[in-house]
């Protein structure tokens, strides 16, 4: 098992990050999406995390040619997506398994989608079930809940779907199955969870429209999309790990380039000023998103509660909970109970993380409270095989040091991390 350890930096920096990891979201999309059209995709900046390139590895094995060249990967599709001779391996992706499981749940053949241990102990009822109601044949353990998934795809019907929670993933199965149905299909959230699908697919041709009311309409495509031309964007997610070091470390700033400015991905760092730190954001450019350099001063971090638009900073709540343990008063946590699905059940990791550096807490269901003006002691943590709490207290160790277990899985998607992190020293 691989473990790394950090050592306290105690010393401010001020640097500027121009090889923060790719978009996550957007890399896994433009691996799918290249395959609803009929000329090579040019994909620049692909993320080459494990996560992604497994969706590449699939697209591939459906039949696309990958030409890669170190820098740029173009991704020609093939005539007819082919049933291949092989199970189609996510590894840890959630994103990977279940935006597949919606491609092909329209698509003729027979597909096995799998993934590790982690990816196949997570839920996918939320997919598979509004995926059969609209005639998918899709079968797995759990009565379809978990992973292997035995997908034989066929003819779907159009749909309205109002979904129970703010997915992303959800929302883009449903959207990549209604693309293959005959009518226009209807999909609502109660919150607009990351609407990269939306936007990509767009672009690319299909006429997709979210009205006044929130409901989406989805028209069904009759014929090949424009293909993708894209520089993939900074991952706001991944860079957060360093707005948060430049938060937890006094007389700092850090300058992140080139992220996605889009409002459904950078609301942690909304949280993180309204806690005091001082965040300025420069759009430069509007492709498909708007895009520019998040630029993020040190100053005294107040506590604060998250309860609003979870959806918008889950990814980020684990590091935010390291900000959360240092600052000033109480930080509360809620209606997060989605934390609980994730690579981990990371409100678990979290708390239980957090109390081996000495942080009190209070667990819920749904989130959590922690006792800031902590000082954080050195740990030993396992990462519980997910790549956001192995970051999230390597970024902790700056101030104390730590020991974390179990850190393979930050290949997932941030390959560079530890070397950009040793580079604050
Ligand atoms: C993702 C959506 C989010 C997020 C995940 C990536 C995506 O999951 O947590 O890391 O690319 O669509 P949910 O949509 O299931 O909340």
């Amino acid at each position: 098992m691989q473990t790394l350890t950090i050592e306290s930096l105690n010393k401010p920096f001020n640097i500027v990050i121009d090889n923060i990891a790719s978009d996550k979201s957007i890399s896994h999309r433009c691996a799918m999406f290249s395959l609803l059209s009929d000329k090579p995709s040019t994909i620049k900046n692909f993320l080459r995390g494990e996560d992604t390139m497994d969706s590449l590895k699939i697209a591939a094995k459906l039949g696309a040619k990958i030409d890669d060249n170190g820098e740029t990967i173009v991704i020609t599709p093939p005539a007819k997506l082919s049933e291949p001779d092989d199970v189609l391996d996510c590894g840890n992706a959630g994103t990977g398994m279940r935006l597949y499981a919606g491609l092909l749940a329209g698509i003729d053949g027979s597909f096995i989608l799998t993934g590790d241990k982690y990816l196949r102990s997570r839920p996918m009822k939320r997919v598979t079930s509004p995926l059969r109601d609209i005639g998918a044949k899709i079968d797995g353990r759990e009565d379809g809940n978990k992973a292997p998934l035995h997908i034989r795809g066929g003819k779907l019907k159009s749909f309205k779907y109002h979904s129970p929670i703010d997915s992303a993933q959800v929302k883009s199965a449903l959207i990549l199955a209604a693309l293959q149905s005959n009518e226009p299909s209807y999909y609502k959230e109660n919150l607009l969870s990351r609407d990269h699908t939306e936007r990509m697919l767009s672009g690319m041709g299909v006429d997709i429209k979210t009205q006044n009311d929130g409901w989406i309409e989805i028209n069904p495509i009759d014929k090949p999309l424009k293909p993708l031309n894209i520089t993939v964007p900074t991952d706001p997610s991944s860079a957060f790990f360093f707005a948060v070091a430049a938060a937890i470390t006094p007389n700092s700033k850090v300058t992140l380039k080139n992220v996605t400015l889009n409002p459904t991905r950078i609301e942690a760092y909304k949280v993180l000023e309204k806690m005091g730190t001082k965040i300025t954001y420069v759009e430069h450019e509007n492709i498909y998103e708007p895009l520019g350099d998040i630029i993020v001063e040190h100053h005294e971090l107040n506590g604060v509660e998250v309860s609003e638009n979870i959806a918008w900073l889950i990814d980020e709540l684990p590091a935010l909970s390291i900000a959360m343990s240092i600052a000033n008063g109480k930080s509360i946590v809620k209606n997060a109970e989605e934390l609980r699905v994730k690579e981990s059940d990371r409100i678990s990791a979290v708390v239980n993380s957090l109390s081996l550096c000495g942080v009190e807490f209070t667990e819920f269901e749904d989130g959590y409270e922690i006792n800031g003006n902590s000082t954080l002691n050195k740990a030993t943590i396992n990462s519980h095989g997910d790549h956001r709490i192995a970051m999230s207290f390597a970024i902790a160790g700056l101030i104390c040091g730590m020991n974390i277990e179990d850190t393979q899985c930050i290949e997932t998607s941030f390959p560079n991390f530890t070397q950009i992190l040793e580079s604050l020293r």
